[in-house]
């Protein structure tokens, strides 16, 4: 169905149709999302955001141009303001051929001498004599290509201080030359001329009204003096100049941006209005940017939440994501790192308000639980099955991007980054690690020919003294698409025959970690590869931990 069909099944029809003027695509939008009928495509509109008086300055090409944005933003059908038509009968046969092959659903033109001047400025309000302006409605029907394409005369006799007879007069003229509809336009700030008008219209033809200074009728009123279509023609863009106006002032005047932030949207809002949400969903499916499409999904709730020390540098008891350092929020600088390899696909698993992340391009799936493990499958059911490759990763460390580029190259379904500098170090000695065994046991040359060596994981949990640990897992994992579909069938199994009870290392399946789970898998018969990195992360699990982060981070500058 085309816009101008759907136009026309309403026109008239058991309710008035509310238009509401705009002038470029997010105006559209911002009619739709508000449940209008239609889109007015206000000549008054287009020339102020243009920065020039609503006199013809502007070209028909650019008045189209607009009208074909705000066609394309929205499902709504336009009606477009054209003025007289830009010209004679020439322009306006010139102009219902280029409007309706760019899908517009409504033109309306005025019968006043071109260039005209906008009908609320006094003087000037010149008509142009009936007969010409009849044979532009002639074109303009005989122009059309398409039988809905719909055609409104608007009739400028009581702007132009000529009476309700002329009025009717034209109008008669008007609906005879073949017009769909009649905008009958009145200055009075109240409706009075209007409403005897549509008495003696008395329903001959669909009317149109522009109600900007008679407010007082509702569009339920005027539809039954017998009104079909109310444009209100300019006030989303009067409610905008105050709006951005304060707001500009505010700025300027205060030297800060603090005291306007409550009366802003948030960035996620503008991002929904471009459509962002969507072009990502489409990204998904048809980006194929590198050889193979990764995505990361990060757990960040249950036991993660932060240890005391931590807890003091942040106003209130939220997840380690959000923990500051050196300036960017943890959960920034992941999405940040993951973003230099083209990783724009990021899920956040935890329970917090999004609002409170300044990362728009992050996904945050809700779950509420205790357990690490009880976190990943949520949000793995959540993501669903992928063609690629899935990267998990704790929120609580830093990274840079040549290790999640270990784990991207890895071509195994079921890949964990292992680490061994703690059996170097007795600071980390003292945590409590995932300690992880492997076979074969890692060569005790400190010279390595391959950086990345894998090995098959034995066991992994924290349960055992760290001597008997030949690594530490550090928290990334990365699931091809087979390494998906076994995680979480076996996930399904595990869950079903484990929730309340024991479960490996864990006193229920609900509280259980992530590696409790890769245990289980190895005890399974499943091989989950250890793949040795060696420096490019750090956790932050404590206050140590948190300063040396920072000192790092500020040493390398950013
Ligand atoms: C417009 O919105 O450009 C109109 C309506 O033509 S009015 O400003 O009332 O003339
Ligand atoms: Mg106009």
């Amino acid at each position: 169905m085309t816009k101008s069909t759907i136009l026309r099944a309403v026109l008239p029809g058991p309710d008035p149709v509310l238009v509401i003027g705009a002038h470029d695509g997010l105006g559209a939008k911002l009619a739709e999302e508000a449940g209008f009928g239609g889109v007015w495509a206000s000549g008054l509109e287009i020339s102020t955001s243009a920065g020039v008086p609503d006199a013809n300055i502007l070209t028909m090409t650019e008045f189209l141009d607009a009208a074909i944005e705000m066609n394309q933003a929205t499902r709504l059908p336009i009606v477009c303001d054209c003025d007289t038509g830009f010209g004679n009968s020439n322009n306006v046969i010139h102009m219902v051929q280029r409007y309706e092959a760019a899908g517009i659903a409504a033109i309306c033109i005025e019968d006043k001498l071109f260039p005209k001047v906008n009908s609320f400025i006094s003087g000037r309000q010149e008509l142009a004599p009936i007969a010409e302006f009849v044979g532009k409605i002639m074109a303009a029907k005989q122009t059309q290509e398409t039988e809905d394409f719909v055609v409104i005369a608007r009739v400028e006799a009581l702007i132009a201080g000529w009476g309700e007879d002329e009025a009717i007069r034209r109008a008669e003229a008007y609906h005879r030359a073949g017009a769909d509809a009649i905008l009958i336009h009145s200055k009075q700030d109240t409706p009075d001329e209007i409403v005897r008008f549509l008495k003696r219209w008395d329903r001959r033809s669909p009317v149109v009204l522009v109600p900007t200074t008679y407010p007082q009728l509702t569009a339920r009123q005027l539809y039954e003096y017998g009104a079909s279509m109310i444009i209100y023609a300019n006030h989303g863009l009067r409610a905008a100049i105050r709006a951005v106006s304060e707001v500009f002032h505010q700025i300027n005047h205060t030297g800060s941006t603090a005291t306007v932030e409550e009366r802003l949207v948030p960035l996620r809002r503008v991002f929904e209005l471009q459509g962002m949400i969507h072009m990502k969903e489409q990204e998904k499916k048809f980006l194929r940017a590198g050889a193979r499409p990764v995505r990361a999904v990060i757990p960040a709730g249950g036991d993660l939440s932060l240890p005391e020390d931590l807890r003091q540098l942040v106003n209130a008891d939220r997840p380690r994501a959000l923990l500051d350092i050196y300036g960017k929020p943890l959960i920034q600088r992941q999405v940040e790192t993951f973003a230099k390899l083209g990783i724009q696909d990021v899920t956040l698993v935890a329970d917090i308000d999004s609002r409170k992340l300044l990362v728009d391009t992050l996904r945050v799936h809700g779950f509420n639980g205790s357990g690490l493990l009880d976190t990943v499958l949520s949000g793995l059911t959540a993501v669903g099955p992928y063609d690629g490759i899935t990267v998990i990763c704790y929120s609580d460390i830093l990274f840079d991007e040549r290790v999640v580029r270990t784990l991207v190259d890895f071509d195994g379904p079921i890949g964990i980054l292992v680490d061994r500098s703690f059996k170097t170090d007795d600071r980390y000695r003292k945590k409590a690690l995932d300690l992880v065994v492997t076979d074969p046991p890692p060569s005790n040359s400190t010279r390595r020919l391959r950086a990345n060596q894998h090995y098959q994981v034995k066991t992994i949990g924290k349960n055992f003294d760290w001597r008997e640990g030949h690594f530490e897992f550090i928290g990334m994992m990365g699931l091809n698409a087979e390494g998906y579909r076994v995680f979480m069938e076996k996930a399904r199994c595990a869950e079903a025959q484990y929730r309340d009870q024991p479960f490996c290392e864990a006193r229920r399946f609900q509280e259980a970690s992530l590696t409790d789970f890769l245990q289980k898998l190895v005890d399974d018969g499943v091989p989950v590869t250890a793949i040795e990195q060696d420096k490019g992360w750090m956790e932050v699990h404590d206050f140590e931990d948190y300063r040396l982060a920072t000192e790092q981070i500020s040493r390398s500058g950013n």
